[in-house]
């Protein structure tokens, strides 16, 4: 990946080598943290995030479904962003990853007195499928896994632990000679890709399948 020089980590501009965390990091064991996957595209008066507010609401709410409580205001996150893009010397479009997580010092399940952590990375990255996905299309295999129901997973948040799901179903898609996953919810109904909204036109209208199990779509 395309190393930029900064990552913003509870107010401090660290540098990208020392951005690290202690093993025994709660979310690293129980999953439980949340992020967000926000794009900045170069334009001819540099970059502009494209729906800056809706991503950090989504990282907001998604906080709030798994009970986490956000160090940061909505607003100091959007500004902590723009000044992750000001510091860092981008050339073309970004991929802003802020992730709020729980941090080290409680181990065990019951994560109330878990430090929140909070840290944005920016880096330069392309097409999420490719720039030859994007022009010749994808071949994409209905899953053998069920998108994760909200009634067990939060599937609503975007919280890492439900990428395990995304993860597995991605991993069989490619080992099954494809480049993409389709998850069906329970009932059989298209749910969503692995890391993305499924949406079709038909007769000149979008249609994408209700929000019930999947996450609302921004991008
Ligand atoms: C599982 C999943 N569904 C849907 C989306 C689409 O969200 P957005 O279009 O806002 O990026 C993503 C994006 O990362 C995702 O990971």
């Amino acid at each position: 990946m395309e190393k930029s020089k900064f990552i913003w980590m509870d107010g401090k501009l660290t540098p990208w080598d020392e951005a690290n965390v202690h093993i025994l990091t709660h979310t690293l064991h129980y999953g439980n943290g949340v992020f967000e996957g926000t794009r900045a595209y170069m334009t001819d008066k540099g970059l502009a995030i494209y729906r800056l507010r809706d991503h950090t609401k989504r990282l907001l709410n998604s906080a709030k479904i798994t009970r986490i409580t956000p160090s940061y205001t909505l607003e100091e996150l959007e500004e902590a962003q723009l000044e992750l893009l000001r510091v860092n010397d981008f050339k073309s479009n970004v991929y802003l990853r802020p992730l709020i997580y729980l941090g080290y010092g409680i181990m065990g399940l019951h994560h109330v007195n878990a430090p929140v952590k909070t840290a944005i990375a920016a880096w330069e990255w392309g097409s999420y499928l490719g720039d030859e996905g994007l022009e010749n299309g994808i071949r994409v295999k209905i899953s053998s896994f069920t998108r994760n129901p909200v009634s067990s997973t939060m599937g609503k948040a975007k919280a890492a632990a439900n990428y395990l799901n995304s993860q597995l179903a991605k991993y069989e898609a490619m080992d099954a000679g494809y480049e993409e996953a389709l998850l069906l919810d329970e009932d059989g109904f298209v749910a969503e890709g692995s890391g993305e909204c499924f949406f079709i036109v038909r007769d000149g209208v979008l249609i994408t399948p209700p929000n019930d199990t999947s996450l609302e779509s921004i991008t």
